[in-house]
Formats: structure tokens, sequence, C-alpha cells
């Protein structure tokens, strides 16, 4: 039996985001799920539109306390949770006051039950009036975001103690702009997602470094969803040069562009991609997959782990799960690949704490609600929660501070 122990202090928690749990919330994203094009592809499709729409999600705008305590449960010691700017500015220039008195009450809530508090200011979804502007196109985009940002640091920010400023850019700016799965869907639109993609990292920038202007000792960062990339030949150039193309775009172009201006790294860990020479360039071999048939790939966060190391910042395992209805591979998945993140450390990484996506089913984005990616199961109908046998293994590595394997 070999102890896996975890570092002292290392954080331990789950990760939501606020369009995905809250419901009731209106901006681009509910505005999208109901239009007329959309509701025209789910039907050519034979898809029901309820299954697609987030509408009261888990009500966790009432439930949050509830949550937390579920979040106690588990023995973790921190979550992360975000804010929806929709429901600072409904309208560009009103400030709603409901909205800052309601997250404060939910930070609260978190800091009473001794929870560390990991709030991420964006989570891909704008207010309308923004995206009607041109959302992140429009060369007013950062400054709007900044008086967003610049309220929150005032109202809240004394109860923030990690600050996420963007989740996953890249992800917003690959589907809404390239594959157009994602609002506000444009196809091959490159010339836009730069535009896209150059306005987020400065938006990254000029946050950071007004939140530092007011709390000196902040800890600031922007998740970036990271892949394993590797050839399927070792020994194939080509393969090679289309995973080195790869990984430089998807890996490491948002974090070169930000790494002066941030204080960790917040990781979200999720794909391998085998590398192919032949289209459509990827084949994994996908031995255990998840409900949506991605591969289980659990040594993959140790790869990228040892390439985060050269940019020398403490690393927070920031989303890390899969959607598994049945719990079937959970408890596997989290300790394999909390072993490679052992493993990770043990080699020099500075790895400071595990965040698993997620303590709740909530809405999967454009693929509605049928992922299940919740350590807690939730009734859509009665919005009761109830925890999946891999809850106790999680709650049981938390209160250990790791396992023997
Ligand atoms: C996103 C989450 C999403 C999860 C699973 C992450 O990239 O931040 O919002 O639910 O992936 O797809």
């Amino acid at each position: 039996m070999q102890k896996i122990e975890f570092p002292e202090n290392f954080l331990w928690g789950t990760s939501t985001s606020a369009y995905q749990i809250e419901g009731g919330a209106k901006n681009d994203w509910s505005k999208w799920e109901v239009s007329s094009k959309r509701k025209e592809n789910l039907k050519k499709d034979n898809k029901k539109l309820e299954d697609y729409v987030c509408g009261d999600a888990c009500r966790s705008y009432f439930k949050y306390e509830e949550d937390f305590d579920l979040a106690k449960s588990l023995n973790t010691n921190s979550v992360r949770i975000g804010i929806e700017w929709a429901r600072i500015f409904s309208k560009k220039d009103l400030i709603d006051v409901k909205g800052i008195r309601h997250y404060k009450k939910v930070l609260d809530a978190a800091h009473a039950r001794g929870l560390k508090t990991v709030l991420t200011l964006w989570h891909w979804t704008n207010p309308i009036w923004f995206s009607e502007e041109g959302g992140w196109a429009n060369k007013k985009s950062v400054d709007y975001f900044l008086h967003y940002v610049d309220l929150i640091i005032q109202e809240l920010g004394g109860s923030i103690d990690y600050w996420v400023i963007l989740n996953e850019p890249l992800i917003h700016v690959f589907n809404g702009y390239i594959s157009g799965k994602f609002p506000p869907n444009k196809k091959l639109h490159f010339l836009k997602a730069l535009k896209v993609f150059n306005n987020l990292v400065k938006a990254h920038k000029k946050s950071y470094e007004i939140i530092h202007k007011h709390f000196p000792q902040a800890q600031v960062s922007s998740t970036a969803i990271l892949n394993y990339f590797e050839p399927a030949h070792k020994k194939c150039l080509f393969e090679k040069t289309l995973v080195k193309i790869a990984h430089y775009f998807w890996n490491e172009k948002f974090l070169n562009a930000t790494k002066n201006h941030m204080d960790y790294i917040g990781l979200d860990y999720y794909f391998h991609d085998r590398i192919v020479f032949y289209p459509p360039f990827r084949k994994n071999k996908n031995e255990i997959t998840t409900d949506l048939g991605w591969e289980i790939y659990p040594e993959g966060i140790y790869h990228v782990l040892k390439f985060l190391k050269k940019y020398k910042k403490p690393i927070i395992i920031l989303e890390n799960g899969l959607a598994d209805k049945e719990d079937k591979f959970r408890a596997q998945f989290i300790k394999d690949h909390l072993f490679f993140i052992y493993k990770a450390i043990k080699e020099g990484v500075d790895i400071r704490g595990y965040f698993h996506w997620s303590l709740l089913d909530n809405f999967e984005w454009a693929l509605g609600w049928a992922p299940k990616f919740g350590l807690f199961e939730v009734n859509l109908k009665s919005f009761e929660r109830k925890a999946r046998p891999s809850a106790s293994f999680y709650a049981e590595i938390c209160k250990n501070n790791g396992f023997e394997k």
C-alpha cells in the first residue's frame, strides 16, 4: 500500500458556475436557447426544447446554503462558485443592487461554513445589452467588463479568497466564433475570433491590475483548459508538428499572454488528444469513456502539470470531472487523477488544490440536461439533491488529505 498524502493546507473543493446552477438568469445564453433558429434546429433533430433550456437550473439562486452544506458534507474546505454579470448589470448603466446584495449573502454563507471562496467573474455568459453591442468583438467590451469588475472589487472584494477573472476564454472564442456551437454562433469567423481573444486577454490583464490596486495580496487568475496532446507514432514528424501547433494554440497562447498577470494558474483538465497523421487527425484509444464519449485518461493531467511547471506559479486544479449518470467510474476517476497530481507534486510541481467538477448535476450548455457531472444528483422537478456513492468516496479523501493506493 502506498500512502498518497497531499501538502498541508491543500485546497479541496468542488466547482460550479453561476449560470449552470442558479436558475432564472437572463443573458445572451437564455436568449439564444429559445431563439427561433435554435428551436428549429432542435425540432429537426427530434429533440425536446425543455431538455435544452437552462430555465430554473438547480435553483441554487435560492438553495445556495443547502449547496454549501453539501460541500461541507464532502469535507471540502473551499468552493468555486460564480457571479452572473447580467444580475449586476442587467442594463448597461444601472447597478442591480439586488444582485450585489445576493452575492454578498452567498459569499457570507460560504465563509460562515468555513469554506474558502474561489469566485469566477465571467463564465461565458454576457448581459443581453453587451451581446447586442457585439459582445467581446466590440472594442468597448473591455471597458464594459472593467466597469463590472470595479464594482465587484468595491462591493465584494474583501470576501473573495481566490479570483478567477475569466473561465476558459478559448472555449468562448472557439465555440462562439469558429464552431458556432455557443452564442453568438458564428462559424469560421477567424478575424472576429482573434479580436475576441485579444479583448479577453486585455480584460484579464486590466482586471488583474485593478484588483491588485485595491487588494495587493489578492490571488488572481483566469482558468485555462489544457489538453494533453501526443503523437500516436512517436517518430512521425508530421504528427509531432501537429502536436506542437495544437499545444501552442490551445495550451500556451493564453497563458503566455497573461503569465505576468497571474498569481496562480487555474487549470481545468478534461481532454487527451492522440494525434494521427490522417484526417480527422485525432484518434484516441477510448478504452474507457464517459457518458459523453470523452476518453478517461488520467495520465494526461500529469503531463499537463509538468508542462505548467515552467511558468513557476502555484497551480490550482479548478475543474476536473466527468459525465457519469450511473456513477460507474467517478470514484476511480478521482482517485486516478489525484494519483497523477500527486506524482507531479512529488516531482516538484507546486500544486495547491483540487476542485471536482461538479458539486451538482447542472446545465451542460449546448448539450442541455442529459450529461450528469454531479457528485450530487439533482431532481429537476423537486430540486432535491441526492448524493451519488462517489460523494462519500471523495469526502473520505478530503477528510484524510489523501488516500492509500
Ligand atoms: C466548463 C464547464 C463545463 C465543463 C464540462 C468546462 O470546460 O468550464 O462549464 O460544464 O467543462 O463540460
